[in-house]
């Protein structure tokens, strides 16, 4: 590992499938223990740049160098120094929470798998059900059981696809927390996501990918001042769809109460 370079350095990297090309030559710097987040609308490139960078998938031209190691000539290297959380939740519904730890810190051959997962159990607020069947999980457990599958060896460098869509507010919040406390502990995260409030609430950069390239890449105040400043508008408040919620449900409640 060399702490001088970036844990993650992208050159010119360029991907096409057959007649699709998809990056165009993005370069991309992230340094150690910080948290980027790769935004980008459905179909930008995201999951294939992560698929990349994580050797699962050959560039067509270009740099990848991950914790000191080319993913071309060291792919071996790059995988034991990272992990990769994917875009869909890779958790077995029918063993337990602790049973899934213990699954992939025995295939990791790690000794004193038991007490690993009961320690990830507790950083990852899981202890209560890490006896129940995943099946029985809500979406934030499920993927925060996720994110500490993949921390089991202790990578220097995590890549997270997209960690929280299909999340409810509440579950979203837990990952992010999850998130937060893994960089918190020097670990480089490399996240991608289509929510802006995400980027804004998590990354220390936020990199846009756009038709092939990172068109911006700075920091979130940097982002902000491309754009001119804001100007106060007079604009009709309309009710939102949660105020009509609120006030029905309330309106009910109140209802139910007087009888
Ligand atoms: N193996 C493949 N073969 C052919 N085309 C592919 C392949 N993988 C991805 N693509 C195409 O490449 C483009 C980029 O896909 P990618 O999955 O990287 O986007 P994404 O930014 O992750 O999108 P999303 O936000 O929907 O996850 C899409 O048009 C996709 O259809
Ligand atoms: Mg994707």
């Amino acid at each position: 590992m060399t702490i001088d370079r970036p844990a993650i350095e992208v050159r010119g990297l360029q991907k096409s499938f057959k007649e699709l090309t998809v990056l165009r030559g993005v370069d991309l710097d992230v340094a150690h223990g910080s948290i980027v987040a790769l935004l980008g609308s459905n179909g930008a490139g995201k999951t294939t740049m992560i698929r990349i960078l994580s050797t699962l998938l050959r560039p067509d031209a270009g740099t990848v160098v991950v914790n000191g190691f080319d993913v071309v000539a060291r792919p071996g290297d790059v995988r034991e120094s990272i992990s990769l959380t994917g875009q869909f939740a890779a958790v077995d519904e029918v063993l337990t929470g602790r049973e899934n730890l213990i699954l992939v810190a025995r295939l990791r051959h790690l000794t004193g798998a038991g007490p690993i997962a009961d320690r990830l159990l507790a950083r990852f607020s899981l202890t209560e059900a890490g006896a129940r069947r995943v099946a029985t999980y809500s979406g934030g457990m499920r993927r925060r059981l996720d994110i500490a599958m993949s921390l089991i060896g202790d990578p220097p460098i995590i890549f997270l696809d997209e960690p929280t869509t299909g999340l409810d507010p509440e579950g979203r919040l837990e990952v992010w927390a999850a998130v937060k406390q893994l960089a918190e502990g020097g670990t480089t995260v490399l996240l991608t996501t289509q929510y802006l409030d995400e980027a804004e609430q998590l990354a220390d950069r936020i990199a846009i990918l756009h038709q092939g390239r990172i068109i911006v890449n700075g920091t979130l105040t940097e982002l902000k001042q491309l754009l001119p400043p804001a100007e106060i508008e007079y604009v009709e408040k309309q009710p939102t769809l949660e105020d009509v919620f609120l006030t029905l449900v309330g309106a009910r409640t109140e209802g139910e109460d007087a009888r």
